[in-house]
């Protein structure tokens, strides 16, 4: 019938990251004193200085159209924050930004794979990673790693999944939502591999500057060879407290790069103009700035960690970044609550408090929660979340 939406419009689902903060939220303004642990951003105010660029930015008039591949003052810090800080030899042509890291993802896909051909990810992962690439026509082929390995992969897991289909593998170290970090040993054999098998690595870094005694590597930064296979990704929403913004931005051999620009620009064109001029403000940002977000994580992250820890039945690994702990609950299901999901359910309706169940990550019987929120709302929600357990 012609009137029935397409297959993919019928095949696509929300992002459960997402309908949880949005239920959270709804569920706030009928006046429940609903804690939320479902969002996946800061709580901090975007720094002073990066607001006061877009501003002036605005004031000066910069408020048309922006190059689809991004102001060349952005591209330009871009290429000295890859050069100085993560070692990538990156050039102007490689660089393309984007509306939120989220698009550079989808442009990279689009850009690089074919439909048919088969993604490796790392389980659990980002929900979005597998829908993407649904909707870029690729087939996800899943390596699960557990927590008895700290949710990292090993090469010998990724080895048993390449076939001569895979076209590319997606990396999130630091992870969302497990927190796992990739060390940097695994990573130059995860390049070795993708030399020899001849494919794509994406390289999601979005994270790396949210790390608890962990030296994240960049896989672009292992030499040419590696250089020419990998889209490293990064973006300002999480470092800088800029989920709005959406800035993003991309760095890709010169090919995948000019193919990803001329996607957004059939698709949504430049990302905001003034944004991205807060966005080269906050590239320019002092270490020490960044470093104080960076303390007050991770005392939230030893003091959600301290409390699940306490409470019988909870396993929970350390989260060596991002600012998500991911316990395993599994104890609690089976009985009355029959799955994750169930589980989820009743902790917002009993115990308002909002969380993202493992499934929506590939990660059945986990429960997703962000500590991107106050030291108050940890405690009380920990209290909420221990009651709550002990009744099940
Ligand atoms: C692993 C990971 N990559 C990318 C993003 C997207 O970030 P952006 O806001 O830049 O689109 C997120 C946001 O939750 C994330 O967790």
């Amino acid at each position: 019938m012609s009137s029935q939406p397409s297959q993919l419009a019928q095949s696509i689902k929300p992002s459960p990251t997402l309908a949880m903060g949005a239920r959270a939220k709804q569920m706030k303004a009928e006046g429940i004193d609903v804690i939320s642990f479902a969002a996946g951003e800061p709580d901090f105010n975007t720094p002073g200085a990066i607001c006061a660029a877009a501003q002036e930015s605005m004031n000066l008039g910069q408020t048309k159209y922006a190059p689809s591949k991004g102001i060349p003052a952005l591209r330009k810090a871009i290429v000295e924050k890859l050069r100085s800080e993560n070692g990538i030899a990156a050039e102007d042509h490689m660089i393309s930004v984007t509306n939120g890291a989220k698009q550079a993802l989808y442009n990279a896909l689009l850009a690089t794979i074919n439909p048919g051909d088969e993604v490796i990810l790392i389980a659990p992962y980002w929900a979005t990673y597998a829908d993407q690439v649904e909707l870029a026509g690729g087939v996800p082929v899943v390596v699960q790693t557990t927590a008895d390995q700290d949710f990292a992969p090993s090469a010998a897991q990724i080895i048993e999944k390449i076939s001569s289909k895979t076209k590319a593998i997606m990396l999130n170290s630091p992870c969302n939502p497990t927190g796992a970090a990739i060390d940097r040993s695994v990573l130059e054999q995860i390049a070795e591999l993708a030399i020899k098998h001849d494919f794509w690595v994406i390289s999601d870094e979005i994270y790396e500057k949210l790390v608890y005694g962990f030296e994240p590597a960049s896989i672009a930064s292992f030499g040419p060879e590696a250089l020419a296979r990998t889209v490293t990704i990064n973006g300002c929403s999480k470092t800088y407290s800029m989920t709005g913004w959406r800035i993003g931005y991309a760095c890709a051999p010169k090919a995948v790069a000019t193919a990803m620009a001329s996607i957004q620009d059939n698709v949504t064109s430049g990302a905001v103009t003034f944004c991205q001029a807060g966005a080269v403000a906050a590239l320019k940002l002092p270490d020490s700035e960044i470093e104080a977000m960076r303390e007050i994580f991770d005392e939230r992250r030893k003091q959600i960690i301290a409390r699940l820890r306490g409470m019988p039945g909870v396993k929970v690994t350390d989260p060596r970044g991002a600012f998500y702990a991911f316990p395993d609950l599994s104890h609690f299901i089976g009985g009355k609550l029959k799955n994750d999901l169930e589980l989820a359910e009743y902790l917002l309706n009993e115990a308002h408090i909002a969380t993202v169940p493992g499934s929506a990550f590939h990660a059945p019987g986990h429960v997703r929660f962000s500590f991107a929120c106050s030291p108050e709302d940890i405690d009380r929600g920990m209290t909420r979340l221990e009651e709550a357990l002990a009744q099940i």
